[in-house]
């Protein structure tokens, strides 16, 4: 029997339940009786996702005689498009939802941060519960109220501050994700591993094995520290005025790869995430502050969870650098001529470099992609 577990998140804006565990929609029918009854719920939710898990959705609240609406997307990062965000927001004027009504975002991070976006912005924010279905928006994104969209190559650029009502991360949904989606997603938990907590990274480490064979305690337990983590983060600096960018380690050179690559299935956000943290690494070892075999260590682990480590594994030939900086001067942490990157000192360590040289980081990318 998994043990179920709840963290609760306090912000300036809001205060709200996380739920970790099995058939929570089921267990938490009180919490969604109270709330829902009465109540237009939308559903908006993938292709896949509906394919393969909404039937088990709709089992879940059976007893409920809930009905939701029910809008489909289209999968994959190019969904998260003004298009798909006035689809949303044309939806819900046409059902004629009002404040007080619900919206479920039923997906991965695409579908949480599209519906998460319209629900801000509708009505200027109608009631919104996440039900992650992507080990990634388990551990991350469903979770912190960052929204968005992305705007031609400049990935995220449209968004808002949103929280959810509740999220239900329901490891029963995990089970049709595909290995390469699983592993994508696992890339953000070593993120919040290795900016926030050494003895988190240990326990990863240890259960390595357990962790591809996604045995049940473990995966609760890294999905639970995983939203410790940036609960904490998120409830001292909501807005990403300091601390908060912590947890962009290794989305700088991430998000500009994917963009490079057009958010195709040639590299998923999690795959670049992990190529990024590696070149973070590198810099950071380079700047004389993680050492070599530390740096070698997460190389190494990252390839054990079969996540790519180096472009040619992606690529195999040369990369358009004037391209790739093109979009990494799109990021939001450049200043200037300069750019603030995430680095780290140690293992369970990140710090934020502030007014790094862009030349700098320049003649870096050469060396190390082409
Ligand atoms: N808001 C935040 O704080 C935050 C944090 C991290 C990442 N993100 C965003 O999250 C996005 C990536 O999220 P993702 O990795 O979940 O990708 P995704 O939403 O594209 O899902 C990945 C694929 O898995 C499929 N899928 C989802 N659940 C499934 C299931 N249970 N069974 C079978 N197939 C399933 C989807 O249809 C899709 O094809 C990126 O856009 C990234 O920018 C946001």
């Amino acid at each position: 029997m998994i043990q179920k577990k709840s963290i609760s998140i306090l912000s300036r804006k809001a205060s709200y339940d996380i739920w970790i565990g099995e058939n929570l929609l089921k267990e938490k029918h009180k919490y969604l009786e109270l709330n829902l009854a009465k109540k237009k719920i939308g559903v908006i939710t993938d292709k896949n996702v509906h394919t393969c898990q909404y039937p088990k959705l709709l089992d879940q609240i059976s007893d409920l005689r809930i009905i939701p609406h029910l809008l489909l997307i289209e999968p994959g990062e190019t969904a998260k498009s003004w298009n798909n965000l006035e689809k949303v927001l044309q939806w819900l004027s046409d059902l004629e939802f009002d404040r007080s009504d619900y919206v479920i975002a039923f997906g991965g991070g695409v579908v949480g941060d599209l519906v998460s976006l319209a629900a801000s912005l509708f009505r200027r924010g109608i009631n919104l519960i996440q039900v992650p279905t992507t080990l990634l928006s388990q551990v991350d994104s469903s979770v912190g109220g960052k929204t968005a969209v992305n705007n031609g190559t400049a990935k995220n650029s449209i968004g808002t501050f949103y929280h959810p009502k509740a999220v239900f991360c329901d490891i029963t949904f995990l089970s049709t994700l595909s290995q390469r989606n699983f592993f994508a997603g696992y890339a953000e938990v070593l993120k919040m591993a290795l900016v926030f907590d050494k003895d988190f990274y240990q326990f990863l480490i240890d259960n390595q094995n357990l962790i591809v064979l996604k045995e049940k305690s473990v995966l609760i337990h890294l999905i639970n520290k995983s939203l410790e983590l940036k609960s904490k983060i998120v409830e001292i600096d909501e807005t990403e005025q300091g601390d908060r960018a912590l947890l962009n380690f290794g989305h700088t050179f991430g998000h500009a790869l994917e963009s490079y690559f057009g958010y195709s299935e040639k590299l998923l956000h999690g795959e670049a995430v992990s190529l990024g943290m590696v070149l973070a690494a590198r810099f950071s070892k380079e700047e004389g502050y993680l050492s070599e075999s530390k740096q070698e260590d997460i190389k190494e682990h990252l390839n054990d969870m079969k996540l790519p480590t180096d472009i040619t594994q992606i690529h195999n030939s040369k990369l358009d650098l004037l391209k790739l900086i093109k979009v990494i001067k799109q990021d939001k942490k450049v200043v200037g001529d300069n750019i603030n990157l995430i680095l780290l000192k140690d293992i369970g360590n990140g710090f934020i470099e502030r007014n790094v040289p862009f030349q700098k980081l320049e003649k870096f990318l050469q060396i190390h992609l082409s």
